[in-house]
C-alpha cells in the first residue's frame, strides 16, 4: 500500500517507520522544513529506542520518505494518515483540534482517486464528522472515507507497542476502507493482534477510555498507598494481591509520584470536557485529574517531611526528570512539581536525568544541572528519586553516601528494597511500604 503520513511527530515517525517496514511505502510530511531536512539527513528528531535504526534501514530500502510537499504526498497515496498534534486549547482543557482541520482542508485539495483519511491523532468524539464534512465542502468531488484508528503506542516502547498491539481499533462504516485498514494492518493480524472495527465515534471514544482508564487504575494504587502508609501495609504486596485477580490485572498498579506525559493528562482532561458537553459527566475521571494534580505537588512536600519539616538552605539531589525513563519527554512530569515544591521551600535543587536535561532547562531555572548521579549527590541532604531509568537501580551506594551531606533517599519510585537501604546506612522513605 501508499500511504502518506501528515505529521512526522512522535506518533507519525513511529507509525510511519513501522509501516514502512511491514512493506509498505510510506512518505511521511511535516510543516516544518528543519525537522524534513534533519530526517532527510537521517537525524531523528526525537530519543525513540530503536526508532533511529528502523527509520534508517527503511529509508535505505526505499520504502520510506521525508517531505514538505503534502499535495504530492496524497496524491500519490491510497491511505492518507492524519498524525499532527491535539494540544490541549488553553484555557478550558478542551482538545485543539486546528492542526487536524488545517491537515484536512489541505488533503481534500489534493485527493485524485478513491482515498482513506484516517485520524491517527487521539481526537475527541466526532472529529471524523468534522473532518468528513471539510473535505467534503473542500471538495464535493472526491471520492473518500474517513477511518478513526487510535494509536496506543507507549513511549519509550513504541516500537514493540505499534508492531505487537493488544488491538488494532478500526472505525468505519465503510467496507471498502475497512478493507483497505485491514490490508494495511494484515502483518499484525497474521501476528495474532486481534482487530476490531467499529462505528467511527466508538473507535473515537475507545482510545479516550483507554486512556482514561489506565489513569484511574493509576491514581487509585497511588491513593491506596497512601493509605498503606497510613496503616502500616506495603502497595506492593497490596498491588499483587488484586493484580493476580484476572479481572483487574497486575499492570498499571505501581504505585508513584502521579502520571505525566502527553497523553494522559491531556486526554483525561478532554474526555472529562466532551462528557460535560453532553450533559453526561464523568465524576470518577475528574477526581482522578484533580487528585493527580495534587499529588505531584504533595510528592515535594514528602521530600520536605522527610528531611524533618525545612529544606530551606539546603541541597536537594533530584534522579531522574522525564516523565517515566526511556524517553526525553517533559510534558507533565511529575518532577516538575516536585522541583519547584522543593524551590518555593526554599532548596537549592540540583538534578540528573540520562535524556531529559535539554527539555528540562527550558522549563525550570535554578537548578544545577549534574554530570552523573554522584556528581548530583554532592552535599546534598536528600536523594530523590524521582523517574525510575534502570542506571538508577545500582547505583554505587556507599560512593553515593560519601558524597551526600546527610544519607537520606525518597524513593518516588520504589526501586529499592528497604532492608538493602537500611544495610547500606540510608534513611529511606518510599511509596506506600513500610520504611
Ligand atoms: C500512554 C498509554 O499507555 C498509551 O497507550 C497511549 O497511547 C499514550 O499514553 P505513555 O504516556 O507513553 O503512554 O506512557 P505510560 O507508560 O502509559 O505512562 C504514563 C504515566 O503513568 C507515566 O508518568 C508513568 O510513570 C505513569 N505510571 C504508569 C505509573 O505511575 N504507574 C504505572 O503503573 C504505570
Amino acid at each position: 500500500m501508499r500511504i502518506a503520513m501528515i505529521g512526522s511527530g512522535y506518533v507519525g515517525l513511529v507509525s510511519g517507520a513501522c509501516f514502512a517496514d511491514f512493506g509498505h511505502t510510506v512518505c511521511c510530511v511535516d510543516k516544518d522544513p528543519a525537522k524534513i531536512e534533519a530526517l532527510n539527513r537521517g537525524a531523528i528528531p526525537i530519543f525513540e529506542p530503536g526508532l533511529a535504526e528502523l527509520v534508517a534501514k527503511n529509508v535505505r530500502e526505499g520504502r520510506l520518505t521525508f517531505t514538505t510537499a503534502l499535495p504530492e504526498a496524497v496524491s500519490a497515496a491510497e491511505a492518507v494518515f492524519i498524525a499532527v498534534g491535539t494540544p490541549s486549547r488553553r484555557g478550558d482543557g478542551h482538545a485543539d483540534l486546528s492542526y487536524v482541520h488545517q491537515a484536512a482542508r489541505e488533503i481534500a485539495m489534493a485527493l485524485t482517486d478513491y482515498t482513506v483519511v484516517v485520524t491517527k491523532s487521539t481526537v475527541p468524539v466526532g472529529t471524523g464528522d468534522e473532518v468528513e464534512r471539510i473535505i467534503h465542502e473542500t471538495r464535493p468531488d472526491a471520492a473518500f472515507a474517513v477511518v478513526s484508528n487510535p494509536e496506543f503506542l507507549r513511549e519509550g516502547a513504541a516500537i514493540a507497542d505499534f508492531k505487537r498491539p493488544d488491538r488494532i481499533v478500526i472505525g468505519t462504516e465503510d467496507e471498502r476502507a475497512a478493507r483497505v485498514m485491514t490490508e494495511i494492518y494484515r502483518p499484525l493480524y497474521l501476528n495474532q493482534s486481534p482487530l476490531l472495527v467499529t462505528a467511527r465515534r466508538t473507535a473515537e471514544l475507545i482510545k479516550y477510555a483507554a486512556n482514561a482508564f489506565l489513569a484511574t487504575k493509576i491514581t487509585f494504587i497511588n491513593e491506596i498507598a497512601n493509605l498503606c502508609e497510613q496503616v502500616g501495609a506495603n502497595v506492593q504486596d497490596v498491588a499483587r494481591g488484586i493484580g493476580l485477580d484476572n479481572r483487574i490485572g497486575s499492570k498499571f498498579l505501581h504505585a508513584g509520584p502521579g502520571y505525566g506525559g502527553s497523553c494522559f493528562p491531556k486526554d483525561t482532561l478532554a474526555l472529562i470536557k466532551t462528557a460535560q458537553d453532553y450533559d453526561a459527566p464523568m465524576r470518577i475521571v475528574e477526581t482522578v485529574a484533580a487528585v493527580n494534580d495534587q499529588r505531584k505537588r504533595a510528592m515535594g512536600r514528602k521530600v520536605i517531611t522527610a528531611c524533618g519539616g525545612s529544606v530551606r538552605g539546603e541541597t536537594i539531589a533530584v534522579l531522574g526528570l522525564t516523565f517515566k525513563p526511556n524517553t526525553d519527554d517533559m510534558r507533565e512530569a511529575p518532577a516538575i512539581d516536585v522541583i519547584r515544591t522543593l524551590q518555593d521551600a526554599g532548596a537549592h535543587v540540583r538534578a540528573y536525568d540520562p535524556e531529559g536535561m535539554t527539555a528540562a532547562q527550558a522549563l525550570l531555572s535554578d537548578v544545577d544541572y549534574a554530570r552523573d548521579a554522584y556528581d548530583c549527590a554532592e552535599g546534598a541532604s536528600a536523594l530523590v528519586i524521582v523517574t525510575e531509568w534502570d542506571l538508577f537501580r545500582a547505583l554505587d551506594f556507599r560512593r553515593l553516601k560519601g558524597r551526600m551531606k546527610s544519607p537520606m533517599i525518597v524513593d518516588l519510585r520504589n526501586i529499592y528494597r528497604p532492608d538493602d537501604m537500611k544495610q547500606s546506612g540510608f534513611t529511606y522513605v518510599s511509596i506506600g511500604r513500610p520504611s
